[in-house]
């Protein structure tokens, strides 16, 4: 079992408010037209609040477990459907989608290349309509080496009434390599006992330049970068980017 099969059964362990966030991917996508295809998804929570907006949502995963773990949550709403798809190698039958994002938990530095990172922008290249938007968020590499040591986190609004949940986290960055390597045990305790297991996760940072050749090269027009999600135009220093890139015509 990998690591996000262990953790889709407490994905949603902390139960915060997350609308803001929503709502800006709802300002975002409605610029552009309804039909949003979300990569990534794990359950599809923003992709739910999207649909209960109006919007018709295409959400997928390539773990199975996220994916039937979301249907029990959401699989009753309207305009949303849910997935299990590899974002490498996707072949959806709708390719019309308006809006797509990546962005969130550094979903895009799972991919460890810079061939996956290419092939998942060919894919959903392939799945938006000409003139679609895809947005992107990264965090930029930072130029020092750096380690933390074990730090203990609770959901800030607890998820569950029959269990509790928590974590422990620590981990290293290697300014060489770009790669931040992460430990993490998860704690649940109910009222059989408390189990846990410890995953890693490795997180590779990529270069905004590096990632501006490559939307170029996969066929879309970067149209705006942000240093933040105000919107603010981009500038060097901070650690966060934000795009947005266009589906070239032809
Ligand atoms: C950090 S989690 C998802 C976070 C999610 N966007 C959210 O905000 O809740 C990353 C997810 O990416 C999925 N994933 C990893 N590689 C993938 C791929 N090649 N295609 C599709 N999903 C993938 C994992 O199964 C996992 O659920």
């Amino acid at each position: 079992m990998n690591d996000y099969q262990k953790q889709a059964l407490v994905w949603d362990w902390d139960a915060y408010d997350e609308t803001p966030e929503y709502e800006y991917w709802c300002e975002c996508a409605g610029r552009f037209g309804k039909k949003v295809l979300i990569p990534m998804c794990a359950h599809g929570q923003a992709g739910a609040f999207m649909a209960q907006k109006g919007f018709l949502v295409t959400a997928f995963d390539i773990t199975p477990e996220m994916i039937s773990e979301g249907k029990k949550r959401y699989g009753k709403i309207d305009g949303l459907k849910l997935v299990e798809a590899d974002l490498l190698d996707l072949d959806l039958d709708e390719k019309d989608f308006d809006f797509a994002f990546i962005a969130g938990n550094g979903d895009l530095h799972l991919l460890q290349s810079v061939r996956a990172v290419e092939r998942a922008l060919r894919s959903v290249r392939s799945h938006l309509r000409p003139g679609g938007c895809l947005a992107l968020e990264l965090t930029l590499p930072a130029g020092e080496s750096f380690s933390y040591p074990k730090r203990a986190f609770q959901p800030r609004v607890p998820g569950y009434s029959d269990k509790k949940v928590w974590k422990e986290n620590e981990g290293r960055y290697d300014a060489g390599e770009k790669r931040h390597y992460i430990s993490q045990t998860v704690y649940i305790e109910d009222e059989n006992g408390t189990e846990s297991f410890t995953q890693s996760v490795c997180l590779q940072y990529y270069e905004r330049e590096v990632i501006l050749a490559l939307l170029k090269q996969c066929g879309f027009d970067t149209v705006n970068e942000y240093s933040d999600r105000q919107k603010e135009p981009w500038k060097p220093g901070g650690d966060f980017w934000a795009a947005e890139a266009i589906k070239s015509i032809g």
